[in-house]
């Protein structure tokens, strides 16, 4: 019988990560599931361990800190990661004179720049391993300019692009991308 295989998950105790770590432990992955609260990620391990009878690890981080998303991998290295899902990310809306500029600079950290260092730092795993998954989630607002989102429209335009560039380029097959199309909130 081959291996159980693991999938790291970012913002899996909400929304579209919570319905991906579902949709890996339907398909009998182990889990590590990464998001800032605790207690979120143990009502969230608890239920898909139920639910699904797989293994899951949390690890509490704030990926707004630079350093976040390599001590991520760091605490990980124990498991062996077979699919990598960048999913956590977050948006705010107003003019972009009226907005809080560290707010969005903490967004640019969490919707580029975590997903630029887990996708290389499993990249080069994977690569190495010759297996291996990565999905980032994009947004149809990386289509368009959102004058009331510019940030958070910028930030899905890097994902998108940066998603197909390394999916389709030289770098190989291994990327992932996968669009949510626009949810009420305007995402
Ligand atoms: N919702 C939509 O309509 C839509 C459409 C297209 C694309 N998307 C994209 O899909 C992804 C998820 O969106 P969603 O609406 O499903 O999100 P959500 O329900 O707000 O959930 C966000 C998840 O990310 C975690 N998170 C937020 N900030 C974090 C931080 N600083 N560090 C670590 N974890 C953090 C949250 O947990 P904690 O708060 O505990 O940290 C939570 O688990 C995003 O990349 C978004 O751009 C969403």
């Amino acid at each position: 019988m081959a291996t159980q295989q693991t999938a790291l998950t970012t913002g899996a105790t909400s929304g579209i990560g919570r319905e991906l770590a579902n949709c890996f432990a339907q398909d009998k992955y182990n889990l590590v599931i990464v998001a800032r609260d605790q207690n979120e990620l143990n009502q969230t391990a608890s239920e898909l361990k139920q639910q699904f009878g797989i293994e899951v690890t949390t690890i509490a981080k704030d990926l707004f800190k630079r350093e976040a998303p390599f001590e991520v991998y760091n605490e990980s290295k124990g498991l062996q990661i077979d699919a990598l899902v960048n999913d956590a990310g977050q948006g705010q809306y107003g003019t972009f004179d009226s907005t809080d500029i560290n707010r969005e600079l903490d967004i640019i950290q969490l919707n580029i720049g975590a997903y630029v260092v887990f996708t290389k730092l499993y990249l080069q795993e994977f690569t190495a391993r010759n297996e291996g998954k990565i999905l980032l989630v994009g947004s149809i607002a990386g289509e368009l300019p959102g004058p009331l989102q510019a940030v958070y429209h910028g930030t899905k335009a890097f994902v998108n692009s940066f998603a197909e560039s390394i999916s389709g380029g030289k770098q190989g097959q291994q990327g992932h991308h996968h669009q949510p199309a626009a949810g009420p909130d305007g995402y």
